[in-house]
């Protein structure tokens, strides 16, 4: 069985809806509380086994690099001013896991930006994690080691989803299929489309940004036209991978923050603040007091 060693994390993205911070700040370096999105990304990645990430990256976003690198001059300031515990927090920065970057060009779509990793992947399986979604699982499994298991099970690519409310299925791809008698929360895809209007929408299953694909899923994309917002999706490529080979959906106990949405990206940073040490009693106190 080939094991998922490798994932591809797409963080090319403008993060329109962010601006004027995504200015000169990437959408997956927006701070939770005192980590960037994409750090908590990694780490559920290394959690879930993954050893070598490719991060997709574009212009202007040279702070994801810095991010994962060494910061020498920092570290000198650090031990100088005797703060050798922080100085181990930063080198521990990615660690688990060999970095490897490609830049985007163009932004023509999640499809074109997984295609980029076709040649680092070559026929091995990968996992794909969105860089601005955190995947929250209270159980000890990480969201992504969920799917990897389900991927040991059946050996074919599986892609995460979560029951969103109808007039929200235009955000989303959304997937339709059967239930797998074998497995209580696995899914046999039929059909998934892109961001459809709700009358279209064939479920209310939304993909939630995390995948696992066999190698197949590159000739796929190399055979996808340009879909909504005349880019090259992933889920068109995935609808036409489901009609050759077995794929499945996993409806996962896991609580997902769509970081590139205001709304949820405000409530992970006070669930996270809620839940650290040192900030969630004087948070919390805060919120009791808070005139609504
Ligand atoms: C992308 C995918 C979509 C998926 C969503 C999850 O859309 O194309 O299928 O449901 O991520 O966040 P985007 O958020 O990039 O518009």
């Amino acid at each position: 069985m080939a094991i998922v060693r490798k994932a591809i994390i797409p963080a090319a993205g403008m993060g329109t809806r962010f601006l004027p911070v995504t200015k000169s700040v990437p959408k997956e370096m927006l701070p939770i509380v005192n980590k960037p999105v994409l750090q908590y990304v990694i780490e559920e990645a290394v959690a879930a086994g993954i050893e070598d990430v490719l991060i997709v990256t574009g212009r202007g976003k040279q702070a994801i690099e810095n991010h994962f690198d060494y910061n020498p001059e920092l570290e000198t300031f650090l031990e100088r001013a005797g703060k050798r515990d922080l100085i181990q927090q930063v080198r521990e920065i990615g660690r688990g896991a060999e970095i490897h970057y490609v830049r985007q060009k163009e932004q023509l779509g999640l499809g074109d930006a997984i295609h980029l990793g076709r040649r680092h992947c070559g026929k091995e399986p990968f996992a794909v994690l969105l860089g601005d979604t955190i995947i929250d699982s209270p159980s000890h499994k990480s969201g992504l080691r969920q799917l990897l298991d389900a991927y040991e099970a059946k050996q074919a690519s599986v892609v995460a989803v979560q029951r969103v409310p109808k007039e929200w299925v235009s955000r989303y791809g959304i997937v339709d299929g059967t239930a797998e008698a074998d497995h209580a929360n696995l899914i046999r895809l039929s059909k998934l489309v892109e961001k459809p209007t709700p009358d279209k929408a064939p479920s209310d299953l939304a993909i939630a940004g995390r995948y696992v694909f066999t190698a197949d899923i590159f000739e796929c994309i190399d055979q996808t036209s340009k879909g909504v917002g005349g880019e090259i999706q992933l889920t068109d490529a995935m609808n036409l991978l489901a009609s050759r080979s077995p794929m499945f959906a996993l409806t996962w106990n896991a609580l997902r923050y769509d970081i590139g949405n205001r709304v949820e990206y405000a409530k992970c940073f006070i669930d996270f603040a809620l839940r650290l040490p040192d900030t969630a009693d004087a948070v919390r106190k805060h919120l009791a007091g808070v005139k609504w």
